[in-house]
């Protein structure tokens, strides 16, 4: 069982799958119109198609704003600014594009505080990017502190990455905000609640203006025909949405009370995860799980989540089953 990455472990929605082998050799031979899935993303979002990029999963898209922020890059190294711990990509990405990633450390009970963000800002600052249901913790930022974010950073972007907001129900993407705020760009995902992550598919949105020049820091053509199709097929199976994120809750509150019962401390997630402290002993728990086919993410070594592991919360059978294997693991780490 694949509860490390938080992917949708019930797959995507069978439409979709219908959709896909309805596609012709054309659709292989030809390079992929985006016009059908762009406007599908649009309305989903209730924004127009030119506030939407669409992006090779959200990976993508964060690499698309991150170049765009260093671009027209003063003297000096630039800064990007997010917390500690956080997304990977968002270190990698910073490297690579040879920024400075300043990651403020979150207190204990790992939510955001604006103000920590707002003393780390430097006049180098070209990014900040916050994720909102945070991973790992699966914690919210409420919309307003983000919104004033978004207002003391400028000239920085701020990026609002909001891979888990279909589980929480709460997102920034609103046309008004972008036409106040044209410094943040919203970022989407279609492999969590949509179960699209091994087709790749994910957008940033944010005001034309915005939006507008990031299009060049993406190939012409960066999502394939089965992505593109594949995007308003999900869209349109709204049930098969709401049912996955209505297993993930429930799978949420059962982790948490089994967590309960075993005295691990977990934090109150709005996401499809949970972060669990498991303690000194978190290698040997997460390859006791391997070991009983539950693969989780170990994350124990990370500042602010030492001693923690994340388990994926998808499919209630699944996480029943994940739940008897951490009760022995944990049960015979403790002899
Ligand atoms: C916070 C966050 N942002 C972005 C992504 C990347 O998503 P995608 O599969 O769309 O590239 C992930 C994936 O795990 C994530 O956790």
């Amino acid at each position: 069982m694949r509860l490390h990455l938080n992917e949708n472990t019930a797959g995507c929605s069978p439409a979709v799958i219908a959709a896909l082998r309805a596609l012709d050799r054309s659709a292989a031979g030809f390079y992929p119109d985006y016009d059908a899935a762009g406007d599908a993303v649009a309305g989903y979002l209730g924004v127009s198609p030119d506030h939407v990029l669409l992006t090779n999963g959200l990976d993508e898209g964060i690499l698309a704003v991150a170049i765009m922020a260093v671009r027209d890059r003063a003297p000096g190294i630039p800064d990007f600014v997010t917390v500690s711990p956080a997304f990977d990509m968002y270190e990698i990405y910073a490297k690579a594009l040879g920024a400075r990633l300043i990651a403020v450390p979150l207190g204990d009970d790992l939510t955001l505080s604006a103000g920590t963000i707002r003393a780390a800002i430097t006049p180098q600052t070209r990014l900040v990017i916050v994720t909102n249901p945070h991973n790992p913790s699966g914690t919210i930022v409420p919309p307003d502190t983000l919104r004033a974010l978004a207002r003391d950073v400028r000239p920085a972007l701020l990026l609002v990455d909001e891979a888990y907001a279909e589980f929480a129900e709460v997102s920034l993407v609103d046309r008004d905000l972008f036409a106040a705020q044209p410094n943040l760009v919203v970022g989407r995902t279609f492999s969590k609640a949509f179960g699209l992550a091994g087709l790749r598919a994910g957008a940033v949105v944010g005001h034309p203006a915005t939006i507008e020049p990031m299009r060049q820091a993406v190939s012409p053509f960066n999502l394939n025909a089965w992505a593109a199709a594949a995007i308003p097929v999900a869209i349109a199976d709204r049930e098969y949405r709401d049912w996955y994120v209505a297993q993930a809750a429930e799978s949420r509150t059962l982790l948490a009370d089994a967590c309960r019962r075993l005295d691990l401390r977990t934090w109150p997630s709005a996401a499809n995860f949970l972060l669990v402290r498991v303690g000194d002993r978190a290698q040997e728990i997460v390859a006791g799980l391997a070991a009983r086919g539950v693969l989780v993410r170990d994350r124990s070594r990370e500042r602010g989540c030492e001693g923690c592991i994340r388990v994926t919360a998808g499919l209630v059978e699944d996480t029943r089953r994940a739940i008897a294997a951490l009760e022995e693991v944990v049960c015979a780490a403790r002899r």
